[in-house]
């Protein structure tokens, strides 16, 4: 794999990372497309790029274990891949709930992704791909429901959305000098099967405050990804992006 650009999308498996890889490797990437649960959709996406300018390579990495997430990136060194960006895609669905009723168990799964694995992820690809190389880009994909003011209704999803830029800003501020650049995309309600999780009456009532009464493609998420994946900020700086509707 040395040669062609190359980055790790988690979450690559869904709708977004797997629009985002299509577009990337149309583009001369090669992604490691991430996925925890559903492999299938990865090795489709990755035979469906099979003779496109760059290349897809689907990756278990479940971002709960810690021992997945090790064994995923010796997997990436096991291929010789200069890695110089990870696009944060992965997310459990949120738990719709009001505050009242919102379930430790939701701000679990939803901390134990967006923080702890990816912490782990971001420390074990800094060791071995970004440190040697001086730098590298990591792009986090987040949302416009974080606010201000958050959306009601999803206080685990977007503590754990606000605890991952919280993540991310400590690690600028240890390892920016060295060359991290940080980016975050934060995306209006986006048509994948994220969606399933909420009831269908309050997204048709969103989607009719829309123009065109609709939300958000995979593929508009994901062009606006590949640009920023392509122009990453300066070292050390963190860069926010928006891509939505309203
Ligand atoms: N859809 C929206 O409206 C919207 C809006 C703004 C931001 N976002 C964000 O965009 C990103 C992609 O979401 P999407 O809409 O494409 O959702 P999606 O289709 O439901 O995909 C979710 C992805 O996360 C992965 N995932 C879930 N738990 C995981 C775990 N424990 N370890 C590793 N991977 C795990 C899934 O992998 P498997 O299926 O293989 O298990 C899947 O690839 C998420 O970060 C989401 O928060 C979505």
């Amino acid at each position: 794999l040395t040669g062609t650009r190359t980055a790790l999308v988690t979450g690559g498996s869904g709708g977004i990372g797997r629009a985002l890889a299509a577009a990337a490797a149309r583009a001369g990437w090669t992604v490691f497309l991430g996925y925890r649960s559903n492999r299938q959709a990865a090795e489709t996406a990755a035979a469906s790029l099979r003779g496109s300018a760059g290349a897809i390579v689907p990756l278990s990495i479940p971002l709960d274990d810690a021992a997945g997430i090790d064994r995923a990136l010796q997997r990436v060194a096991d291929e010789n891949a200069d890695l110089e960006a990870v696009v944060l895609g992965a997310s459990p669905a949120p738990a719709v709930a009001s505050f009242l009723k919102s379930p430790p168990e939701a701000f679990r799964a939803q901390l134990e992704v967006n923080v702890v694995g990816n912490h782990r992820l971001l420390a074990g690809v800094w060791k071995r791909f970004f440190r040697p190389r001086s730098g590298g880009h990591v792009i986090a994909v987040s949302t416009t429901a974080l606010g201000p003011p958050p959306t009601p209704h999803l206080a685990s999803y977007t503590t754990a959305k606000a605890a991952l830029l919280a993540l991310l800003q400590a690690a600028l501020a240890e390892l920016g000098r060295a060359g991290l650049r940080v980016s975050v995309v934060s995306a209006g309600f986006t048509e994948t099967a994220m969606l399933d999780a909420f009831p269908a009456a309050l997204l048709e009532m969103a989607r009719s405050r829309l123009p065109e009464r609709r939300f958000l493609s995979s593929d508009e998420v994901a062009s606006c990804l590949l640009g920023v994946l392509e122009a990453p900020p300066p070292a050390g700086q963190l860069a926010h992006h928006l891509v939505d509707r309203s």
